[in-house]
């Protein structure tokens, strides 16, 4: 029986990008049970919330859900009581027990000149942050009056065990745990958990403790030194984009968020539903198509599918394909043939 893998295009480019994906798919081989639902604001606009019961159902029951991106001035809006895109992000990280996001950063040498440092700095970068996705501030109790707000920053043992190990079992040469110890409580609980796992199940996998501001000073410093980057909700959230730039564009990158063995993941490009292009042909479709070959990778087993998408987007890129926000003029569906002809 083929796979089944559900589809949520979302919002603005959403729709352009996933749409050349799946004919990447299709290229190398692959043919999966496709189910399409409408996820952020297109849920709003259709069911009054950003992911309805339904739709979290169906991802539940899916080998793999591949996801676009939400959002747009449509829906923003700071009144609590009204829905927002990213409930259906957050809904579908929670409901799915998605606690380890992925987000690889590997900027090509034929892209070095177009990141915003320095060629000598910037070469030999190859990283992996890898952020802790269902704990934290994000999820913790809110409250809010008419001159008075707050948001909990909670974590256990537990959770922060769980997701250290992924960083651990990820790492080639080093982790680097990312806290804010010298402040923060959850980081004080997080540093201690961190070092008694690596003593236990790791102790041959190098491990240093930075604090965050620091961590994103070496971010833009000295980017080679870094490994695999292991750190919370919203500390992830942040040097996960501050990575992302360092490629020359956040157009180029795929995250993926799991759970545990079994538990279906969610695919996704790290960047937004860009709604200043939507609709013009020009968003960059790499990020969706690495998304779709993580998702071959990860939850499918097809190891030699994903190398064949990467390979033929690295091949593409160095000859010469740049959309938009890389300084080109190349647009999506030539972008996305370009690829094809590389495969
Ligand atoms: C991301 C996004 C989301 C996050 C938003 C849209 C809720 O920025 O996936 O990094 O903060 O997690
Ligand atoms: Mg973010």
């Amino acid at each position: 029986m083929a796979a089944k893998i559900i589809l949520l295009p979302g919002d603005g480019i959403g729709p352009e990008i996933i749409a050349p994906a799946l004919e990447l798919l299709a290229a190398v081989g692959t043919s999966f049970d496709y189910e399409e639902h409408a996820f952020g604001g297109a849920a709003i606009d259709a069911h009054g919330t950003a992911l309805s019961d339904e739709t979290l159902a169906a991802c539940k029951a899916a080998d793999a859900v591949l996801l676009a991106a939400v959002g747009g001035p449509r829906w923003d809006t700071t009144d609590p009581s009204k829905p927002r895109p990213e409930q259906g992000l957050l809904g579908l990280r929670k409901g799915l027990g998605l606690y380890a996001n992925l987000r690889p950063v590997r900027p090509l040498p034929a892209l070095y000149d177009a990141s915003p440092l320095k060629r000598e700095v910037i070469e030999g970068t190859d990283l992996l942050v890898v952020r802790e996705l269902t704990g934290g501030i994000y999820f913790g109790e809110k409250t809010r009056s008419a001159d008075a707000a707050s948001d909990l920053c909670a974590y256990s043992r537990e959770e922060i065990t769980r997701i250290a190990r992924v960083a651990f079992r990820a790492a080639r040469r080093k982790v680097t745990s990312v806290d804010k110890a010298n402040v923060i409580e959850t980081s004080r609980l997080w540093r201690e958990v961190v070092r008694e796992l690596h003593a236990a199940e790791f102790a041959s996998v190098e491990l240093e403790h930075v604090l965050v501001d620091n961590a994103a000073m070496r971010l833009v410093s000295n980017p080679a030194s870094f490994d695999v980057i292991v750190t919370e909700n919203m500390f992830g959230d942040i040097l996960s984009d501050e990575a992302a730039t360092l490629t020359g564009s956040i157009g180029l990158l795929p995250s993926a968020s799991l759970g545990d063995p079994g538990q279906p993941g969610v695919f996704e490009p790290v960047h937004g539903s860009a709604p200043d292009i939507a609709g013009t042909g020009t968003a960059n479709p790499i990020a969706m198509f690495l998304s779709a070959a993580m998702m071959l990778r990860h939850a499918l087993g097809l190891d030699g599918e994903a190398a064949a998408i990467e390979s033929a987007v690295d091949r593409a890129l160095a000859a010469g394909l740049r959309t938009r926000d890389l300084g080109g003029s190349t647009s999506t569906r030539e972008a996305t043939q370009a690829v094809l002809s590389n495969l």
